[in-house]
């Protein structure tokens, strides 16, 4: 047998959209096999027919080693050996690290759930991932990056054959992409197949046996990764070359924007932090995953109770007790988690898009669904946004669509200082650089921002300067002149150069 999984003459549609077009899929045992593609190409559709979440249409076939395959649940499919770490974490935020791992194979012990021994064994595979968080901890105390660590330590522990990886790193910083890395080699070792999905080059080129590329649900190829390169790699991807990844807008700095001094949170997540943003300047603010970069910033937006600091907007002091106080100032935060802060997801595109700056959408004082659709209509086609119209419900768009219904949403308000919160999180290539495009066009019209990312080469391409944090408080800043790898990371490793 060649393959373990095959997917053959798949189609898949939803009203108004062709998600799977006959494609194909061929996955050798014990391979990382990369499913690359745009956003909206259909690389969860396809993940989610192999976990029986979504049906295919008639037609085609799927086998799992050699046999006929068809699921109805993803139940079904972890019983015949493929789980999946989603891309959209859907974790019940109210049960603890090690309910979560074991939900629906609880250990038992006289017919009664034994949460000790729970506790033992999370605590054991807790340890063996580097994660540092308590079994008993609840997830909602938990960042997203992890929140998704715990479903990759799920996953692995329930012994799969295949592990269906959808975006894992979209939100972990490189010293956790190599924790996963590891686990991903072993398990390689251990005979178990990877598919693996990911908007983030290099990491393909780490891992990645196989890739396969998909565009606008069709299939375009497949290869080994060691014969690929990453122009070609982006060619098949978009359909054309793109060179310029990282465009840097020039703009002219003026004035300081904003200024948030000696900020400390009451649970001390943030000691002491203060920063500022000049008119016509993007400041970057680095460090790893927990260093309290959006704490920092939730604490500015009044979401979490601070202890001391003082927030000036436009050089007037602002008391900021909720978001409210300072969005009114014309301050705008793009944050990190769409799900939780970011969308309604049962909403339509158009609500969301005009759910901040309701205030545009009205007509003589009354809500005006044309006007609605008008303004939406200018931001989903600013950022390209997939999706059949501004009708369509936000949860039904891909995970990257969604991600520029939250930048769109804020743009709307019009806001002076926008500070993003990793905003091209699973975004792909060509749409990355849509939004560093879209970011240089505001700072170019006078407007600051700030943004958080993890990516180090996204924060050295498009910033001026870059702030870094670690452990809570500034390790250093950095100069566009004096823009190093090492520095940033050295900084955000809190080692001092
Ligand atoms: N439940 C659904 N209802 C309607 N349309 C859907 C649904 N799920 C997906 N789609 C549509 O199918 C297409 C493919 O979406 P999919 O989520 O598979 O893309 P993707 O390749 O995973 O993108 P991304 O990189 O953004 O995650 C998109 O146009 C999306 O809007
Ligand atoms: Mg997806």
């Amino acid at each position: 047998m060649d393959y373990i999984l095959e997917m053959k003459d798949i189609s898949k549609t939803f009203p108004g959209v062709h998600a799977l077009d006959h494609i194909q899929l061929q996955v050798k045992p014990a391979e990382v096999h990369a499913i690359m593609g745009e956003n909206g190409a259909g690389k969860s559709t396809m993940m989610k027919i192999l976990m029986g979440i979504y049906h295919k249409d008639e037609g085609g076939e799927i086998l799992f080693d050699g046999e006929p395959y068809n699921v109805s649940s993803p139940k079904e499919a972890l019983d015949t050996g493929v789980a999946m770490i989603h891309q959209e974490l859907n974790p019940i935020l109210d049960m603890t690290v090690y309910e979560n791992i074991f939900v629906g194979r609880e250990l038992r012990k006289n017919g009664l759930v034994d949460n000790k021994a729970e506790i033992r064994e999370a605590e054991k595979l807790i340890e063996e991932s580097g994660l540092h968080v308590s079994p008993t901890e609840t997830l909602r105390n938990l960042t997203v990056a992890q929140c998704q660590l715990v479903e990759i330590i799920k996953a692995i522990s329930v012994n799969a054959k295949v592990i269906i990886m959808d975006e894992p790193t979209s939100t972990i910083t490189d010293k956790e992409v190599d924790v996963l890395f590891d686990h991903i080699r072993r398990l390689k070792e251990n005979g178990v197949t990877i598919i693996y999905i990911s908007h983030r080059m290099d990491e393909i080129f780490k891992i990645a046996d196989r890739v396969s590329v998909y565009r606008d649900g069709q299939y375009i190829g497949s290869g080994d990764a060691k014969d690929m390169t990453e122009p070609q790699l982006i060619k098949m991807m978009v359909g054309r070359e793109i060179t310029d990844v990282f465009p840097k807008a020039e703009a002219e700095i003026g004035e300081t924007m904003f200024e948030a001094k000696h900020i400390v949170r009451a649970d001390h997540k943030v000691k002491d932090v203060s920063i500022s943003v000049r008119k016509g300047e993007i400041l970057g603010l680095g460090g790893l995953v927990g260093a309290g970069r959006s704490e920092l910033v939730e604490g500015i937006f009044g979401m979490n109770k601070l202890e001391s600091g003082e927030i000036y907007v436009k050089g007037e002091k602002v008391t900021v007790r909720k978001p409210k106080d300072i969005i009114n100032k014309g301050v705008a935060l793009i944050t990190e988690d769409r799900k939780v802060t970011g969308l309604n997801l049962s909403g339509t595109v158009d609500d969301n898009i005009g759910m901040v700056a309701i205030h545009k959408q009205l007509k003589h004082g009354l809500y005006s669904k044309k006007k609605a659709r008008e303004s939406a209509e200018e931001y989903i086609d600013k950022l390209n946004i997939k999706t059949p119209s501004g009708d369509e419900i936000v949860g039904n768009l891909s995970g990257g669509n969604q991600q520029k219904v939250v930048v769109a949403k804020w743009l709307f308000n019009d806001p002076d200082i926008i500070i993003m919160d990793e905003p091209t999180r699973g975004i792909d290539v060509g749409a990355k650089r849509d939004i560093y495009l879209l970011i240089g066009g505001l700072v170019q019209e006078g407007k600051a921002v700030i943004m958080i990312s993890s990516e180090i080469s996204e924060l050295m391409g498009v910033c001026d300067r870059i702030v870094v944090m670690a452990e809570g408080h500034l390790s250093g800043e950095v100069e566009r002149k004096d823009f190093s790898q090492e520095k940033i990371m050295a900084l955000a490793s809190d080692i001092q150069v």
